[in-house]
């Protein structure tokens, strides 16, 4: 089995979630973590919590995936040590909204775009050819279910995953001569900041996505990006696909109604406002109409 000792490996969107969980993970496997993110206060709280714990090597930037210059230019500075990336982990990305397309945001949609989509191309498009040349590397995407299923009020989050899913299989069939690896970790409903960035800070909406069910961790998703990583040279991991056990489809989550409300413990992110016209009592009208297409008695849509 490979292990990720002294491996070099970016994962973008470490300053939170599943990326932060992945740099957690790596850093005890004995990885040289190179994180960015545009939070850097939190990327470099964490690397100093992991410097005491594992004395692993750490490198921090700030970087917004979606600014082409900014990109280019912060891969031009990355110091020597730095340069030579073993594994990409394209794990940066959010979600905006929950309205339908007809009354979707133009600045939400453009933003997931961006990010989602264009960031991750142009993160890949730098850090590709040093791989290529040294004959090396591996390329783990984070996508999602939604990049499998479109759900309502997803239309656009979705698209930009179903575009992830295809273009990590186009470059997995560009790339199939050589000695890198493509590979995919879709998560389902994972309790990140993922939510609370969807609705722009509404702690409550947010919360209200996991009632009655217990959603993946990001250190579940961080594991079965680490089993993917250290399989053995010839044996190239496609996708995982993870489901929390009461979610079986992008629409079908099974609540349990005696379960208290739940409550994160997460911290509070910074710059992201309260936007009250978010989520516009989505579950409220499907518990009452208890018909939502897809969904059984009981069921609600999920948002992942
Ligand atoms: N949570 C879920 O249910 C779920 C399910 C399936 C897939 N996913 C995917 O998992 C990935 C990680 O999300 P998460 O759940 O861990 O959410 P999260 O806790 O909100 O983390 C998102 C990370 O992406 C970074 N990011 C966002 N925009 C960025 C930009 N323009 N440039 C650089 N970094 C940026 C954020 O850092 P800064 O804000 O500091 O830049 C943060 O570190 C995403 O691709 C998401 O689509 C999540």
């Amino acid at each position: 089995m490979f292990d990720l000792m002294g491996r070099t490996i970016l994962i973008t969107g470490a300053s939170s979630g599943i990326g932060e969980a992945m740099a957690r993970l790596f850093a005890r496997e004995g990885g040289r973590l190179l994180l960015c993110a545009r939070r850097t206060d939190r990327l470099e709280e964490l690397a100093a919590e992991l410097r005491a714990a594992h004395e692993c090597d750490i490198h921090v930037f700030h970087l917004d995936v979606g600014d082409r210059d900014q990109v280019s230019m912060a891969f031009r500075g990355l110091p020597d040590s730095w340069s030579s990336i073993d594994v990409l982990v394209n794990n940066a990305g959010l979600s905006r909204g929950m309205d339908p397309v007809q009354e979707g945001s133009l600045d939400d949609w453009d933003e997931m775009i961006r990010t989602n989509v264009s960031g991750l191309l142009y993160v890949t498009r730098q850090v590709l050819p040093g791989m290529v040349r040294r004959g090396r590397g591996d390329i783990l995407n984070i996508v999602s279910t939604a990049g499998h299923e479109a759900y309502p009020g997803g239309a656009v989050y979705c698209a930009t995953k179903h575009a992830v899913d295809a273009f990590t299989q186009g470059l997995r069939k560009d790339l199939v001569s050589t000695p890198l690896r493509v590979m995919a970790v879709s998560p389902g409903m994972t309790e990140t900041e993922f939510s609370l960035v969807r609705f722009h800070g509404d702690r409550e909406q947010a919360d209200r996505v996991y009632n009655g069910m217990t959603p993946l961790a990001a250190r579940d998703v961080a594991e079965a990006a680490l089993f993917a990583l250290t399989r053995p040279a010839h044996v190239q991991v496609g996708e995982i696909i993870l489901w929390p056990t009461n979610q079986a489809g992008s629409t079908l989550v099974a609540r349990d109604s005696s379960k208290p409300p739940h409550s994160s413990t997460l911290p509070p992110p910074h710059s992201v406002p309260p936007n009250e016209s978010a989520w516009r009592g989505f579950y409220e009208l499907n518990e009452e109409e208890s018909g939502f297409p897809g969904s059984e008695p009981g069921t609600s849509p999920p948002i992942v």
